[in-house]
C-alpha cells in the first residue's frame, strides 16, 4: 500500500520522533498485538481443514473487538472470494435483529463461534443462551475467549473446542488472533496472506524507512493539531470497506478517548467513517464548507474488478453524459475520488492524505489493519493516555449488570 500525505509535515522534531519510535519498540514487549503478524497458525489451519464440510454457515456471536474485525475483513473480501462458508454476525440484543438472523441461518447447517475475551459480556452471553437453548449439541459450538475465563470453563465443561486469546492482546486489537482468524479461515479466506500483509507494514515501520516517517509524521500531526482538527475522517472509495470503517471507529474511539495520564484532562480524537461516492452526496458538504475541525484520509483501490464498462450508447436528452461512454466503473470511482481530493486540497486548510491499496485481497486488508493499529498506538502514546484500557465502556457494563441483579432480587 502507498500513503501520500498532502499536509505540511512538521519539521525539527527529530528527537520527538526518535523517542516515539523507541517507546513503540519498547511497547512490543508488553502489548501483544505487535507480534501477531508472526505467529504459529498451524492449529487454526488444521482445525479449518478438518472442519465438517456439511456446515455452510458460520455464525459469530460477539460484540465490539470480538466481531468487528472479522466482519470488516470478510465483507471486504467476500466479493472476490470463493466463499466456502458464509459468515453471520450476531452482535445485537435487538430482538428483531435476532429473529431475522435466526430465520436466515439454517441451524442444522450452522456452526456457532462464541467470542468473548472477558467471557462475560451481556450481549454475547444472552444471545448464546438463546441459541444454546435451541440446540445443546456441544459439537455445534467453538469458543474463543481468555484462558481461565468463565466462558472458557463453561466450554470445557460441555466439551466444545476452545481457542484462547493471548492475555496481552486487547479486544479491539485482536482481529489477527483466533478471534478473526478462526471464522475467516472457515469461510475460506487465506489467513496466511492476511498476516503477510500485516507483516509487511510491521517490517516497513520497524525497519525505519518511508513508512516509518509517514506514520510518525501523521501521528505527530494529528496529536499536535488535535485541538483544532479533533475529527479524523476516513473516506473510503470501496463499498467493501464499509465495515472496515466501523472497525476503525471502534479502534480509534475506544483507544483514543481517555483521561490523560496523571491529569484530569479528558482528551480524544473522534473517528468518522465515510464511503465514496455515496457520501460525496451528503457528508462531503460539511467537510468542504463546514467548520475546519476535520482531517480526511482517502482510501482508494488501485485496480478495481470486474472490468465493467459503461456502454457506448447515446440516450436521447442525455447526450451530455456521453462523456461516460466506454469508461470502466473502476476508473470512474477512482476519478471521483481524485476529483474530491483535488477539490479539498484547493481549500488549503483541510489536512488530507491518501492511502492506495493495490487491489482487493488479503494482503491489502492485512496491511491496512496493521497500519491503523500502529497509528492508533502512536497517537495514544503522544496523547499520553492508556490506549489499551476502556474504563468508559466498562462503566456501562457494570451498571447494566447491577440493574439486572436488582431485577432478580
Ligand atoms: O475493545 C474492547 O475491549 C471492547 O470493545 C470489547 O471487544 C467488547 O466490549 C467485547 O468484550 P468481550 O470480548 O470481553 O466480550
Amino acid at each position: 500500500m502507498k500513503n501520500r500525505l498532502y499536509f505540511n509535515r512538521l519539521e525539527n522534531l527529530e528527537t520527538v520522533k526518535e523517542e516515539l519510535f523507541n517507546s513503540i519498540q519498547e511497547e512490543q514487549k508488553s502489548i501483544g498485538y505487535y507480534n501477531l503478524p508472526k505467529q504459529d497458525i498451524s492449529s487454526i489451519l488444521e482445525y479449518a481443514n478438518s472442519f465438517n464440510k456439511k456446515i455452510k454457515n458460520i455464525v459469530v456471536v460477539g460484540i465490539g473487538g470480538s466481531s468487528l474485525g472479522a466482519k470488516a475483513i470478510y465483507n471486504f473480501l467476500k466479493p472476490i472470494q470463493n466463499i466456502k462458508r458464509r459468515l453471520f454476525f450476531f452482535e445485537s440484543t435487538d430482538p428483531l435483529n435476532i429473529s431475522e438472523l435466526i430465520k436466515e441461518i439454517n441451524m442444522g447447517k450452522s456452526h456457532f463461534i462464541i467470542i468473548s475475551k472477558s467471557g462475560g459480556t451481556v450481549e454475547t452471553i444472552s444471545i448464546f443462551k438463546y441459541i444454546y437453548a435451541k440446540d445443546r449439541n456441544s459439537d455445534r459450538y467453538t469458543f474463543i475467549t481468555d484462558s481461565g475465563s468463565n466462558l472458557d470453563r463453561f466450554a470445557k465443561s460441555i466439551g466444545s473446542k476452545v481457542f484462547h486469546i493471548p492475555s496481552t492482546v486487547g479486544g479491539r486489537f485482536s482481529v489477527l488472533t483466533a478471534v478473526g482468524l478462526v471464522p475467516l479461515s472457515l469461510s475460506g479466506i487465506d489467513i496466511k496472506a492476511l498476516l503477510k500483509g500485516a507483516r509487511r507494514i510491521k517490517k516497513a515501520f520497524f525497519e525505519k524507512g518511508e513508512m516509518t516517517s509517514i506514520l510518525l509524521d501523521k501521528a505527530i500531526f494529528y496529536t499536535k493539531n488535535h485541538a483544532q482538527y479533533g475529527i479524523n475522517t476516513i473516506f473510503a472509495y470501496s463499498e467493501g470497506l464499509k465495515y472496515f470503517t466501523e472497525w476503525y471507529v471502534q479502534l480509534w474511539g475506544e483507544s483514543l478517548g481517555k483521561i490523560q495520564k496523571n491529569s484530569i484532562l479528558n482528551i480524544g480524537l473522534t473517528p468518522i467513517g465515510l464511503i465514496g461516492p455515496k457520501d460525496q452526496h451528503s457528508f462531503l458538504q460539511l467537510i468542504m464548507e463546514g467548520k475546519r475541525d476535520k482531517s480526511v484520509t482517502f482510501i482508494k483501490i488501485e485496480e478495481h474488478k470486474p472490468p465493467f464498462k459503461i456502454p457506448d450508447i447515446t440516450l436521447p436528452h442525455l447526450e451530455a453524459l456521453d462523456i461516460l461512454n466506454g469508461i470502466e466503473f473502476g476508473d470512474l470511482i477512482n476519478m471521483q475520488c481524485d476529483s474530491i481530493i483535488e477539490a479539498i486540497l484547493n481549500q488549503k486548510d483541510i489536512p488530507t492524505d491518501e492511502i492506495i491499496l493495490p487491489r482487493v485481497d488479503e494482503k491489502s486488508i492485512g496491511e491496512l489493519i496493521y497500519y491503523y493499529e500502529l497509528l492508533t498506538s502512536l497517537v495514544g502514546h503522544l496523547l499520553n493516555i492508556n490506549t489499551y484500557n476502556q474504563n468508559g465502556v466498562e462503566a456501562g457494563k457494570i451498571i447494566l449488570k447491577e440493574k439486572l441483579k436488582r431485577l432478580k432480587r
